[in-house]
């Protein structure tokens, strides 16, 4: 049962640490601070990474287990799975989403060259975070655990933190829209 049990504990470490990835990826879009920005950055960048990596853990561990049966073809036909179609479905798409998001993430230097290409990278970007609510849907979905009072206090506080996050970038966001300087710009403009 180790292959079994590291398994879903690197899928429950994976949807954490892409939860703290996604939460200061929000926070360093509305952050102004350079300094700020850059620690923002980093931990965002080195928690999607090591979220990766976990990923790839559950993902082999879940195939080598010969608890279940789940062959390798999942990560292209999940619908074809004998072990919760659904549920492989949705874990399978959003692995689809996080790799495409760290493939751009990582080219973002040579692909957002000027503010048109930027609009573009950032909306290939938002893959990132459909792959992200699609993860913590898979873990509702799939895991053994999922009824759990832990795993469903974990699943719930990942969708709250990203909540949290989305709310106090709106906020500043609006405090900023206030500020002398931007209400005489927007004065300026009308
Ligand atoms: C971003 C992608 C993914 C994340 C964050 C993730 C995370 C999780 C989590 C948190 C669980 C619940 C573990 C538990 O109940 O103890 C789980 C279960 C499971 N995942 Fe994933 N997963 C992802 C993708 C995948 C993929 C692509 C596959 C297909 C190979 C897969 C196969 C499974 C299986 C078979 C279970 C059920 C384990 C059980 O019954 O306890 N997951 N996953």
């Amino acid at each position: 049962m180790t292959l079994w049990y590291l398994a879903r504990a690197a899928g429950i470490v994976a949807m954490v640490m892409f939860t703290v990835s996604a939460s200061l990826g929000i926070l360093t879009s509305g952050s102004r601070d350079p300094g700020r920005r850059f620690w923002l950055q980093y931990v965002h960048r080195s928690a999607a990474a090591t979220g990766l990596v976990l990923l790839t853990t559950h993902v082999i561990a879940v195939i080598s287990d010969a608890y279940v049966d789940i062959s390798p073809t999942v990560l292209v036909w999940p619908v074809g799975s004998g072990y919760r179609p659904f549920a492989m479905v949705v874990g399978v798409l959003a692995l689809y989403g996080l790799v495409l998001a760290a493939i751009v993430g990582a080219a973002r230097g040579r692909l957002a060259t000027s503010e048109t290409l930027t609009r573009h990278w950032r909306s290939i970007h938002i893959a990132a975070s459909i792959g992200w609510l699609l993860s913590v849907g898979h873990s509702l979905l799939a895991g053994t655990d999922r009824g759990t009072p832990w795993l469903l206090a974990i699943t719930l506080s990942c969708l709250g933190a990203v909540a949290a996050a989305g709310a106090y970038r709106a906020r500043s966001q609006a405090a900023r829209a206030r500020t002398p300087l931007n209400l005489a710009r927007a004065g300026r403009m009308r």
